[in-house]
């Protein structure tokens, strides 16, 4: 029979790295907490419809990466590419814009038939954060610092922010116009990829990742020359105030974004370290997008960090993150009556002490095999209940790892002698 296994490019988070996994989701939980961001969930999957509306036709996510299919009604759904679109979509359905502001985050999957390599993959997480209805520039500083303060958190040194600015539509218009020119008069230097985005979406064509094309991007006229005062002044309060945080930056006027919904700031976090998939971070303002999705204007900023990314920086780093999951205490029972008697002694020490962490020995076994499982387990101690424990009110204590002499404890005592030793 064939084997039936994981999709491609969709993985298994194994129990050894889970704890990674739940370190990293906690310390971003505890981080955005203090900020005063609020936890929203949304399905998994939305109406393609939302994606093509947000993310934009003419992107490679829309074009040749969702997972879209039609359901038993003959209604085209998609597997979330990402997790604004949905959060904007949530947020108009139950007026969380109306008259207030917003400052949200989530978490879970996401879905882009991308080819699989190294720090990409088909099935990933996200942790992200959008905040709405703040036009300045003192949210965007806001929301860089958390993601600054979320390495710091982490551990993680070495990342470089860069960051760009997309202007306001009309200013893009302009400059898109100047870019369309230049690119026309350098056709022949194009690759067959950008000749075609080069009328559908001109920006994207200085994202090209051909080192072919590196010559006449480098030769392209910049966004920076087409900004008006103001778009110029907010960006320019931004860098202020991360020079004043501390927090190091590099412009990076070829910084576009692969979704449409962005205006003005945008930026990324990349690392060297993990290969050519290096960012582990990315965001920016989408003032425009919750007009397009049927709202009012209204202005908005985020990012989302790439968990698989980041576990694998961690990783990298040697990071000591694991929790410790270990047992305090491997139960051995032997007998069918202390079998169903230590179940029960169990659940009245988990009751005592709720920090205790018991393993009990179910599906019997000889002494030794039980022994042998309690070692695996990485218990501290063994407990032993066996039928002369059970006819004397005691259980046997072994230590599995010191050199220690065995105790006999009462049953009425274990309780505070395991307090005792979980507490050393
Ligand atoms: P994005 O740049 O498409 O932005 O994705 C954000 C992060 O998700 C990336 O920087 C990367 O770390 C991770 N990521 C993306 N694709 C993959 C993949 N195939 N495999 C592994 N990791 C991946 C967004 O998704 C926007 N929604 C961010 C945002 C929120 N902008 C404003 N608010």
């Amino acid at each position: 029979m064939k084997k039936i296994q994981a999709i491609r490019g969709m993985h298994d988070i194994l129990p050894e790295e889970t704890a990674r996994w739940r370190y990293l989701e906690a310390t971003v939980r505890r981080v955005f907490q203090r900020y005063g961001y609020r936890e929203i969930r949304t399905p998994i999957l939305e109406m393609t419809e939302l994606f093509k509306r947000s993310i934009g036709e003419v992107t490679d996510i829309v074009e040749k990466e969702m997972y879209t299919f039609e359901d038993r009604n003959g209604d085209s759904l998609t597997l979330r590419p990402e997790g604004t679109a949905g959060c904007v979509r949530a947020c108009l359905e139950h007026g969380l814009l109306h008259n207030q502001v917003q400052r949200l985050w989530y978490q879970g999957p996401m879905f882009r038939h991308e080819r699989p390599q190294k720090g990409r993959y088909r099935q990933f997480h996200q942790i992200g954060l959008e905040a709405f209805g703040m036009a300045g520039p003192d949210i965007d500083l806001e929301v860089i610092l958390i993601t600054a303060r979320l390495w710091h958190e982490l551990g993680i040194q070495g990342l470089e922010l860069q960051l760009n600015t997309l202007g306001t539509p009309e200013e893009r218009h302009r400059y898109r116009a100047a870019l369309v020119d230049y690119l026309r008069r350098n056709e022949s230097a194009l690759d067959e990829d950008s000749r075609r985005r080069m009328e559908s979406n001109p920006l994207r064509v200085l994202d090209s990742k051909n080192p072919a094309m590196a010559e006449v991007i480098a030769g392209a006229p910049s966004l920076m020359e087409y900004l008006e005062e103001e778009s110029r002044q907010h960006f320019e309060w931004i860098t202020r105030g991360l020079v004043e945080a501390g927090v190091e930056y590099v412009v990076n006027p070829r910084l576009v974004r692969g979704l449409d919904y962005y205006s003005r700031t945008v930026f990324e976090w990349v690392t060297d370290r993990l290969g050519a998939q290096g960012t582990v971070c990315a965001g920016g303002r989408y003032d425009g997008l919750v007009e397009q999705l049927g709202g009012r204007p209204t202005p908005a900023i985020g990012f989302a960090l790439g968990i698989e990314r980041l576990v694998a920086l961690l990783e990298a780093m040697e990071k000591e993150t694991v929790e410790d999951d270990r047992p305090h205490a491997y139960l051995v029972l032997v007998g069918e009556a202390a079998s169903e008697k230590g179940l029960v002694l169990a659940e009245r020490l988990r009751h005592r002490l709720p920090d205790l962490k018991l393993q009990v020995n179910c599906g019997g076994g000889s002494f030794k095999s039980q022994f042998r499982r309690a070692d695996r387990s990485g218990a501290r101690v063994a407990l032993i209940l066996g039928e002369a424990e059970l006819a004397n009110g005691t259980v046997g204590l072994k230590w599995l790892r010191e050199d220690r002499e065995q105790e006999q404890v009462d049953q009425e005592s274990l309780a505070n002698r395991l307090q005792q030793i979980t507490g050393e």
